[in-house]
């Protein structure tokens, strides 16, 4: 579906790739409804936006079903109607493996992935179903279905999104809702301090790492076009499209090559003198 001229809800619209969705969104003519449980990051968004007469902000936490029930009716006042929904905001885990990780941190990371895209989804679906063509985007991560030791529950949670969305693509084949499910490999944003969680080997480490990041931007951009071209899987980045190779044709020396690269990463390091 084209984005020009419809609708379209983003959540964690305050930052990141979702921050550059609402913003290219605007640009190609759309209106937007940008969604986020931090009204500051929001404000900043705006700030850095065009055509803001075309956007409204939410503030809410995509968890909490009442807020995002609410969250229709407002969308619906403020633009009248609702022709897209990207479902990205996200949060990452403590990099810690599942058996150190603490139960809160774990049911928070399967809440705000795994239950707020759900919550989004079961919410806007009614909303999508009546309008004459409509799309829904649900951001997943090379993560989903590629497995890196210190995020396993994060992952456990993206291929839960992964293969509900594959779900929703198969029971909405003969409506006019189009689906895909977003996997991006890494992208240069703020997700682990927006999670609240510490790099391994501090940041230092986080600032000589020579793994190759996508920009938010161009992570928004590749999204919107496998949008507009309605694809089912859409990639973002080499990485991502090397690693769905490397896990079909050898996934077990691809699973160990990983392994080793995460657990250098997470030893501990000497201090810097
Ligand atoms: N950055 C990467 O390398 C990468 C890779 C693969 C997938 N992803 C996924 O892409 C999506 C966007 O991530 P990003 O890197 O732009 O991160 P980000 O932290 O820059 O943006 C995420 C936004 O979601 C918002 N958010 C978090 N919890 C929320 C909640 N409960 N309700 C409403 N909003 C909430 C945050 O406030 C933040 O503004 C996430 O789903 C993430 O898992 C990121």
């Amino acid at each position: 579906m084209k984005v020009h001229g419809k609708v379209w809800v983003v959540t964690g619209g305050g930052s990141g790739m979702g921050r550059e969705l609402v913003v290219a969104l605007l640009q190609r003519g759309a209106r937007v409804a940008a969604v986020d449980v931090r009204a500051d990051a929001l404000a900043q968004t705006v700030a850095g936006a065009d055509a803001v007469e075309r956007l409204s902000t939410h503030v809410a936490d995509i968890t909490d079903v009442d807020a995002v029930r609410a969250l229709v009716a407002d969308v619906v006042t403020a633009h009248g109607c609702v022709d897209g929904l990207i479902n990205n905001a996200g949060i990452i885990q403590p990099f810690e493996p599942v058996a150190q990780l603490s139960d809160q941190a774990m049911h928070r990371v399967l809440d705000v992935n795994l239950m707020g895209t759900i919550n989004m989804t079961r919410a806007f679906l009614p909303v999508l179903i009546d309008r004459p063509e409509a799309h829904l985007a649900n951001v997943s991560s090379m993560g989903g279905f590629f497995p890196f030791p210190g995020q396993t529950i994060y992952g456990a949670s993206k291929a839960a999104v992964k293969l509900f969305t594959e779900g929703l693509y198969a029971e909405l084949l003969d409506s006019q809702v189009s689906v895909s499910v977003i996997m991006p490999g890494a992208v240069a944003t703020g997700i682990t301090q927006n999670s609240g969680v510490e790099m391994p080997g501090g940041e230092a480490a986080a600032s000589q790492s020579r793994i190759p990041q996508t920009q938010p931007a161009d992570a928004a951009r590749i999204m919107i076009e496998g949008i507009e071209k309605d694809k089912l899987h859409i990639y973002v980045g080499k990485d991502a499209r090397f690693m769905n190779l490397a896990i079909r044709i050898a996934p077990r020396r691809a699973i160990e090559m990983v392994q080793k690269q995460m657990a250098k990463m997470m030893a501990p390091r000497e201090p810097v003198r």
